[in-house]
Parts: structure tokens; C-alpha cells; sequence
């Protein structure tokens, strides 16, 4: 029997956002569930009630009936205690739950029989999870609210301008923390006007900084910030004193500073103190994405808009919810994607499968039992350094799966046992054998040394440009419709096989134009 999905108002105070749309509510209705929605839960959002009714949901007057009546809650923020008790036994949740912080919610939650999908805790390293991965779009959408905060509290443009009444220069801007949330400010900031400069412990984001339209400032201590998964880590004594010699020429120069510095798990890093906000320059703004967190500023005060030193310190936690129709559309297509995957059969029934890694890091508890943390993923291996990085020790001989060059001794042996295997082929095999084997050990060779030295992320369109490319064949097909060459036009094939050869082109062409398309479209994400 189909399930009914149900969306009550958040009642977190302030908050705005929602956690389903009428736009994707339209699409969990086509995966055949019922929807029911509480009335005015999208009204922060600019989402009203008959919107939702329009798109083929029932909208039920309290949030009791809808508890009541809703075999899956999707929600935005964590439930409330009140929340947890209108909820069904052997209900299902949906939604930001931080399972680390909130103990006792969990503890509720099991004791009601639930399940529980903390979409905090997807395995954001998955590509397959990217579409449903909120973290990311919320942090996308509260980098873009840092910089109009920014703007709205800051008194001058953020372009350069010459105009008849003097010129005025462009606002500097620096970022702290290159992340989702740093580099979207990094790009809105930039396409304002600024002049925009970020730094991040993980020397990895450097080129994506530049890509934004951004500069990259390093700390002059060399060390590599990243602590696994894509995240920081907690940098020694002698880094974070380069890092505060950086920041605090830094204070002295800008005009903004957002900073959005997280360590999985810890405070957020001090990285601006008292000191360098009374170096500011008068009117100067700082906006502390990691409030939340304890700030990354030393006079942040979380949720407020503080003067200091003639520094407005802003310290909203409320980012993304402050452009709620923005980040519930977005959050609805997260969620969206997950009851997908959670509904392959389309047929408005879940299925919490617990062998597919992003759903089991996702369900924090599965009918009552607390399933969190999640056993580590298994990953592919990270790609090998790049020469002259630092290397770890050699591991002794060259078993399966090493990636250690071969020597040049034991590169001539391989050539030279080779070399004797053809010799001896060329004395006994038939001539026609010996032409097509050449051809075959060359195209190995060829097709070895072209994929070796390819990064595995580029895999997938290596292998769509060769799927297009192997579409070939198609001269198979041509030389069936072409007469042979000399040939009388009699010697033309029957309709037949003439029919069967076009059939084959017009196939063959969509491969090949196809996978030249696919592989156009993937090469242009990595572009930006
Ligand atoms: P976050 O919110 O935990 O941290 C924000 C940023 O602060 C990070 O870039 C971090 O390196 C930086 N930071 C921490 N300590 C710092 C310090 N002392 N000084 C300067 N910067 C400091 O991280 P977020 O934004 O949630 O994700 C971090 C990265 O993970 C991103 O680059 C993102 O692209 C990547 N990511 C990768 C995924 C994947 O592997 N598929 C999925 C999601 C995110």
C-alpha cells in the first residue's frame, strides 16, 4: 500500500525553510506516495497552502493530525521532544538530525520504533550521493546570504567605479576557509566586483579559489591541511602562528572578512582575534559562518549583528534559512532524490536498503535500533602522489595492486622476454596470424599507455571518447554501400544488406556523435 509522506511547519524558532516544495511534491506524488502537508508550513517560504493542494497534496490543519497521519516525516531541522512525541510508532524520519550532538533525541527517536535518515550523516565522498547531499547545498546557499549580509551591513559599493563624483575603489573581501560555503561566497563576492582573496588549510582548493575568480593566499609554513574525507584537520603550533601573522596583515588590508573555517567534530579555529578586528579599517564588516561552532572570530556573538572597534560582527546561524524559498527548493531536491533511491520500484513504497553504502550511512536508526556511527566505507585507494611529494616507505616487492614504477632492470627483462616470445611466433606461426597479432600487441601497447597516466576521475569520459571512437566499425558499413572500388555497378550488394548497412550507420552515428557529446558535457564539469 502506498505510504503517506508528511511535511509539518518547522517550529525551531525563526526558522523558515521547508523541508518539501510543491514543484518536488508533484514528483514524490508520480513515485506514487500521498503527500500530506500541515497548513501554512510553507508560508516563511513563500510556498501557500493551495500551491501544495495544486500539486496533489492534502493539507491537514494541525501538526497532531499530521504526526498522526504521516508514515514518513520529512523535516529541516531536528524534532523537538514535542515533535518526537506526536509521532507514529514505527514511523520513518527524514532530515537534519546530527545524530553526535543529539544523544537524547536518538534515544527518543529509537524508543519510538523509528527509522531515521539523517541526511547530516550521508557519505558526502560517494559521487552517487551528490545530488543528495543538503550539507552542501545549504552551505552553497548560506556562503551567497554571507556576502548580501556583508553588502547590506558594509557602506560602500563592492565595484570599482569612476563616475563624475570621484572614483571609488573596489571593495577587498577576504575569505577564511575555502569549502562549499567559502567558495560560494567566493564567487558572489567576486561577480559583485570585488577584489577577492581566500586562504584554506587544504592546499587542494588553491585552483578552485582562482577558478571562482578569487586569489589564493598561502600561509608561508608548509603543511598539508587535509584530515581525510574531503575535510580539515587541526594544524600544529607553528602553522597556525604563520597563519595568524597572514590573517593579520590581512585584517589590516580588507574591507570584509567571512570566514567559514570547520574541523569535523571541533570547536571552529580561532583565526581572528581581538587584535587584528581593531586593526580594521573603520566601517569594516566580518561575517562568522562558523558562529554556530564558536566562531571563528574572537568577538562573535552567535545569532547577533555586533558593533566592535567600529567593526559590525555578524554572527547569524540562520543563513540559509534567511533565503528560505531558495534553500527549501533545494533541500526538497535532496530529498527528493533520496525517496528515489529509497523508491526504485516507483510503486510509493520504501525500502531502506541497508547494503547500498549511502543509505547505511544515512540511517542512523532502522526500527528502533540505533545503527549510527556506520562501519567505515571502503573507498577507492586515493590516486599515488604526484612525483616529488613526500613518499611513505616502499612497501617491499611487487605484489598485486602495487603502483611502484618498475626499475629499468626489470623493465629489459620484461622487453627482452618479450621480444624472444614474437621471435619465436614470427618462426612458427602462418604469415596472416603473424599481421594480426602485430596488430593486436601494438593496439595493447597503444591503449595501455594511453589510459595509464589518466587521473581516475577522468575515467568516465575516457571511456565515453572511446566508445565514440570504436564506433568505427561504421566503415564496415560504408564499404558495404560503396561499390568496390573498379568495380562495376552491377557488383553493387543486394537491397538487403545495403538496408542492413544503413540500419548499422544511423546506429553507429549515434554512438559516435553520442559519446562525443556525453564526453563534451563531462569534460565542461570539470571546467568552470
Ligand atoms: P567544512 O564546512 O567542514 O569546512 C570549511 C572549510 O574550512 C574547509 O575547506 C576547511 O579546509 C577549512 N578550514 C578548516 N580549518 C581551517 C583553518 N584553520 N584555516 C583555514 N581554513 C580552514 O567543510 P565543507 O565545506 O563541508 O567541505 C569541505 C570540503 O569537502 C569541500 O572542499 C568540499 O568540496 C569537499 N567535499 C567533498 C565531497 C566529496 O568528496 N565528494 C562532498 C562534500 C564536500
Amino acid at each position: 500500500m502506498a505510504l503517506m509522506i508528511g511535511i509539518p511547519k518547522e517550529t525551531a524558532a525563526g526558522e523558515k525553510r521547508v523541508a518539501s516544495v510543491p514543484e518536488a511534491v508533484e514528483k514524490l506524488v508520480k513515485l506514487g506516495f500521498a503527500v500530506a502537508v500541515e497548513g501554512g508550513a510553507g508560508d516563511a517560504a513563500n510556498f501557500a497552502d493551495d500551491t501544495y493542494r495544486a500539486a496533489g497534496a492534502e493539507v491537514l490543519p494541525t501538526a497532531a493530525a499530521l504526526w498522526a497521519k504521516a508514515d514518513i516525516v520529512f523535516k529541516v531541522r531536528p524534532p523537538s521532544a514535542a515533535e518526537v512525541a506526536l509521532m507514529r510508532e514505527g514511523g520513518t524520519l527524514i532530515g537534519f538530525v546530527w545524530p553526535a550532538q543529539n544523544p537524547e533525541l536518538m534515544q527518543q527517536l529509537a524508543a519510538k520504533k523509528a527509522t531515521v535518515l539523517a541526511i547530516d550523516a550521508l557519505p558526502r565522498q560517494l559521487s552517487r550521493a551528490q545530488k543528495m547531499d543538503a550539507l552542501t547545498s545549504m552551505a552553497g546557499v548560506s556562503g551567497y546570504r554571507a556576502v548580501v549580509e556583508a553588502a547590506n551591513a558594509f557602506g560602500r559599493f563592492f565595484n570599482g567605479q569612476i563616475t563624475a563624483a570621484g572614483k571609488i575603489p573596489p571593495a577587498k573581501v577576504f575569505i577564511a576557509g575555502a569549502g562549499v560555503a567559502g567558495l560560494a561566497a567566493i564567487g558572489t563576492a567576486a561577480n559583485l566586483g570585488a577584489i577577492v582573496r581566500a586562504n584554506d588549510t587544504r592546499a587542494e582548493v588553491a585552483d578552485q579559489v582562482v577558478s571562482l575568480g578569487g586569489e589564493f593566499v598561502k600561509v608561508d609554513y608548509e603543511e598539508e591541511g587535509s584530515g581525510g574525507g574531503g575535510y580539515a584537520k587541526v594544524m600544529s603550533e607553528g602553522f597556525q602562528a604563520a597563519q595568524r601573522e597572514m590573517y593579520a596583515k590581512q585584517a589590516r588590508e580588507v574591507d570584509i572578512i567571512i570566514t567559514t573555517a570547520l574541523i569535523p567534530g571541533k570547536p571552529a579555529p580561532k583565526l581572528i582575534s581581538a587584535e587584528m578586528v581593531k586593526t580594521m579599517k573603520p566601517g569594516s564588516v566580518i561575517v562568522d559562518m562558523a558562529a554556530e561552532q564558536g566562531g571563528n572570530c574572537e568577538l562573535t556573538e552567535p545569532n547577533q549583528a555586533v558593533v566592535r572597534h567600529g567593526v559590525t560582527i555578524i554572527g547569524y546561524t540562520d543563513l540559509a534559512s534567511r533565503l528560505a524559498r531558495q534553500s527549501s527548493t533545494l533541500y526538497a531536491n535532496n530529498l527528493l532524490r533520496l525517496t528515489e533511491e529509497l523508491c526504485k520500484t516507483k510503486d510509493g513504497v520504501v525500502n531502506v536498503n541497508m547494503e547500498d553504502d549511502a543509505i547505511r550511512g544515512l540511517t542512523v536508526i532502522k526500527d528502533g535500533t540505533v545503527t549510527w556511527p556506520p562501519p567505515p566505507l571502503k573507498l577507492p585507494a586515493p590516486p599515488s602522489k604526484p612525483a616529488g611529494a613526500a613518499a611513505a616507505p616502499a612497501p617491499k616487492g611487487h605484489g598485486h595492486g602495487s603502483s611502484e614504477p618498475m626499475s629499468a632492470q626489470s623493465l629489459a627483462t620484461v622487453f627482452a622476454v618479450g621480444a624472444l616470445a614474437l621471435l619465436g611466433v614470427g618462426f612458427y606461426a602462418p604469415a596472416s596470424f603473424l599481421s594480426h597479432f602485430t596488430v593486436f600487441v601494438l593496439a595493447c601497447f597503444i591503449g595501455y599507455m594511453v589510459i595509464w597516466n589518466v587521473t581516475p576521475s577522468l575515467h568516465t569520459p575516457l571511456m565515453s571518447v572511446t566508445n565514440a571512437i570504436s564506433s568505427i566499425i561504421a566503415i564496415g558499413a560504408l564499404i558495404q554501400i560503396a561499390p568496390p572500388l573498379g568495380g562495376a555497378t552491377g557488383d553493387r550488394p543486394n537491397g538487403l544488406i545495403l538496408g542492413m548497412a544503413v540500419v548499422a550507420l544511423v546506429l553507429t552515428a549515434v554512438n559516435m556523435f553520442g559519446g562525443f557529446a556525453v564526453t563534451r558535457r563531462m569534460l565542461a564539469m570539470f571546467r568552470k
